[in-house]
C-alpha cells in the first residue's frame, strides 16, 4: 500500500465515522507514524510504506474513528509558542485559554510573583513565563497524571527555573500563602456544570472529569478562588479568569463582592464570554486587620 492510499483509506474511515475534520486529522495520522513532513509526503506518497506503519496509523485512525483524541495520539499539543506534551489524565489546552493570558500580557509588568490555579498541563503559566520577563509562576495542580505532565512541559520549554509545580488542592492549600503575596493570579478551573458532562462531545468525555467538573452549578472553584484567592492578592494585584460562555456575570458579582474592581468581561474570537478580569482594589476589605 503507497502513502497515499494509506491516508485515502484512513481519510474514508474518518469521514464515514462522522469525524470532525477527517482530512486533517488522517494527514496528522499519517505524519505522525511516518515521521514525514508535509513536503517530504507529498515527494513520497505514492512509495510503499511498510507493514508496521499501514498496522499504527489504521490502528490509531480505528480509535480516533471512535472519538478519541488526536492530541491523546500524537502526544503533544501546542499553545500560544508552547509545545506541550499531552495525554491521558490531563487536559487539552485550548485556544480560547489564550484570551485571559493576552489579557494579562498586556499590562506592564516587572518580574511580577504569579500563581495559575488548576494548571494542567501547564499551558497558561509556562505562556505567562515566556512572554513576561522576570516572572516567576507557581503551577498549582492536583491531579497526579496531570502533574507529570505539568513538571515535564517545564522543562521542556526552558522555564524550569521560574515555573515552580506545586501539587496542591486549590480548595484547601491557599492558607499556605501570605495574604497579599501575589501580583496575578490566573486560572482556566474546572467550570463545565455536572449534569452537563455526560451530553459533551465523544472526544471531551475522553478528558478526565477532574478538569471538567464545576459543581452542580459550574461555579465552585470561582466561589473558592473569590473569596480565598482574592486576599492574597496584593493590592492592585490582577486577577483573570477563564469562563464559560454563560458565567460572566455571575463571575464578576462574585469577584465585585470580594474586592475586585475595574471588572472586564472579555470575548473569545467567536464573540463569546471567555475571561473576566480585575484588580484587586487598594481598599479592600480583606486588608483592614
Ligand atoms: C480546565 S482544566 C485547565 C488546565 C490548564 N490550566 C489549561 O488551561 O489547559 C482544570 C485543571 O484543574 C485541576 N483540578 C481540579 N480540581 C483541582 C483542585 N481541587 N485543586 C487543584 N487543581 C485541580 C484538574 O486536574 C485540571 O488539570
Amino acid at each position: 500500500m503507497t502513502f497515499r492510499e494509506l491516508y485515502r483509506s484512513i481519510y474514508e474511515l474518518l469521514k464515514k465515522s462522522g469525524t470532525d475534520s477527517p482530512e486533517s486529522d488522517a494527514m496528522e495520522l499519517v505524519l505522525h507514524f511516518t515521521g514525514m513532513n508535509r513536503v517530504s509526503y507529498l515527494i513520497n506518497q505514492d512509495c510503499q510504506a511498510e507493514p508496521e506503519i499501514v498496522n499504527m496509523v489504521c490502528e490509531a485512525a480505528e480509535k480516533r474513528s471512535e472519538g478519541y483524541p488526536l492530541q491523546y495520539i500524537s502526544g503533544c499539543w501546542s499553545f500560544m509558542d508552547c509545545e506541550l506534551l499531552v495525554g491521558e489524565g490531563v487536559l487539552i489546552p485550548r485556544d480560547d485559554t489564550e484570551v485571559c493570558v493576552r489579557e494579562v500580557l498586556k499590562y506592564s509588568w516587572d518580574s511580577p510573583l504569579v500563581i495559575d490555579l488548576c494548571s494542567g498541563s501547564g499551558a497558561i503559566a509556562i505562556a505567562v513565563a515566556r512572554n513576561i520577563p522576570g516572572a516567576r509562576v507557581i503551577a498549582a495542580e492536583l491531579s497526579d497524571a496531570a502533574f507529570v505532565y505539568l513538571e515535564k512541559n517545564t522543562e521542556l520549554n526552558g522555564v524550569g527555573g521560574r515555573v515552580v509545580p506545586v501539587k496542591c488542592d486549590i480548595k484547601k492549600c491557599y492558607d499556605s500563602y501570605n495574604d497579599g503575596s501575589f501580583d496575578v493570579i490566573i486560572s482556566n478551573p474546572p467550570y463545565i456544570r455536572k449534569s452537563e458532562i455526560p451530553s459533551l462531545q465523544k472526544e471531551v468525555r475522553c478528558e478526565p472529569e477532574m478538569a471538567l467538573d464545576g459543581g452542580e452549578d459550574g461555579l465552585d472553584f470561582y466561589r473558592t478562588i473569590a473569596e480565598k484567592w482574592v486576599p492574597k492578592l496584593k493590592s492592585g494585584g490582577i486577577i483573570a479568569l477563564e469562563i464559560g460562555e454563560e458565567q460572566g456575570e455571575d463571575v464578576r458579582k462574585l469577584l465585585e463582592n470580594n474586592g475586585i474592581t475595574e471588572l472586564r468581561i472579555v470575548k473569545d474570537i467567536q464573540g463569546l464570554d471567555r475571561t473576566v478580569i480585575g484588580r484587586r482594589s487598594h481598599y479592600s476589605k480583606t486588608d483592614v486587620h
